[in-house]
């Protein structure tokens, strides 16, 4: 088959990407190299180096493909509340614009919906009936996008299935920048003896998800038969506290880590755990990797990298 990842050529992209060639499939990829960087993808992969809003570029990255996997976004929280607009842009806007596109093509889409679209709620685990309560500018165009899917599924017969990821970690996650995920940080920190900065009192926790896991659930949400317009929590199920994650992170690195306080980040959301007795019933999907283990291998990677290169092409790359 040839698909098409957008934003391939970033953090869980690239993880896709990889694990579509070694399943067989030949693979195209558009990303405007905002956030992604080129060294992430295998040679074997086509890098159209475009915008999605690009309308030109689009159908051309578009054209023959049996399958999008749209993972182009701009991933963060405190970004779209500093940017509302250009979060609307890059998430709510660039997905219309893979779907229709996708139409044109007769191909399935499978986006990467957010944990975010459930909010700040207290029933717990979050399951996929439950009412939609986005409480960031990101998180409304997350669910933007996947009611658009919907739509476009229900009008125009567009067959997509929408995954709704809970806090993806892992390797090449990006650590360099002010809206990097916590776990790409607190790694890099603790590495370089830096302090941790947490928001809030550290008890909010989240479903730690591996990138592996997540790759391969995309795979499977490809190549499943699922009901137009499906949307599907991915995710390993638990939850872990910031404060479990500083623990585990200081018997892995083997020294304590300096942490301080400060204020709850807007937009914040205190609990996130996934309900996944739906991935496991329509995708045969269920998470392989325990938080520990992913954990120790994200880890080892940032020690990796900052072994293999000078300190500022790591923290330019992590
Ligand atoms: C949210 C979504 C997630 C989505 C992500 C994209 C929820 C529950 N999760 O993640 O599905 O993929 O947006 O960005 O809505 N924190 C610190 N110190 C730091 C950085 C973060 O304490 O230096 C805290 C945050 O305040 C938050 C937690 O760590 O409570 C996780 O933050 P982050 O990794 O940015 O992800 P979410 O915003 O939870």
């Amino acid at each position: 088959m040839l698909y098409l990842v957008t934003g391939g050529a970033g953090f869980i992209g690239s993880w896709i990407c990889e694990t579509l060639l070694a399943a067989g499939h030949f693979v195209r990829v558009i990303d405007d190299l905002s956030s992604g960087v080129a060294d992430n993808l295998p040679s074997a992969v086509d890098l159209i180096e475009a915008d999605l809003l690009d309308q030109g570029a689009l159908e051309r990255a578009m054209a023959g493909v049996d399958g999008v996997f749209h993972q182009a976004a701009r991933p963060s929280v405190p970004r779209s509340v500093e940017d509302p607009r250009g979060s609307h842009r890059a998430n709510a806007t660039g997905t219309l614009e893979v779907l229709l596109a996708a139409r044109e093509a007769g191909a399935k889409v499978v986006y990467a919906g957010s944990s975010s679209a459930y909010g700040d709620t207290q029933e717990l685990p979050k399951h996929e009936d439950m009412g939609l309560a986005p409480q960031s500018p990101y998180a409304a165009d997350k669910v933007a996008g996947e009611l658009y899917a919907r739509v476009c599924a229900r009008v125009y017969g567009v067959r997509t299935v929408t995954l709704r990821y809970f806090n993806v970690f892992g390797p090449r996650q990006r650590a360099d920048s002010p809206y990097s995920g916590v776990i790409a940080k607190f790694c890099m920190n603790a590495l370089n003896g830096d302090l941790c900065t947490v928001h809030g009192d550290g008890e909010q926790s989240r479903d730690f998800t591996f990138v592996r896991d997540v790759a391969h659930g995309n795979l499977l949400a490809m190549e499943a038969d699922c009901p137009p317009g499906a949307v599907i929590n991915l995710a390993g199920g638990n939850r872990y506290s910031l404060l479990d994650m500083l623990d585990e992170l200081e018997r892995l690195v083997g020294h304590p880590i300096e942490r301080s306080f400060t204020a709850t980040r807007a937009g914040d959301v205190k609990h996130s755990q996934a309900a996944v007795e739906k991935a496991a019933e329509l995708l045969g999907f269920r998470a392989q990797t325990s938080f520990a283990d992913g954990l120790r291998e994200t880890l080892d990677w940032y020690r990796n990298a900052a072994g293999n290169a000078d300190e500022t092409s790591v923290r330019s790359q992590a």
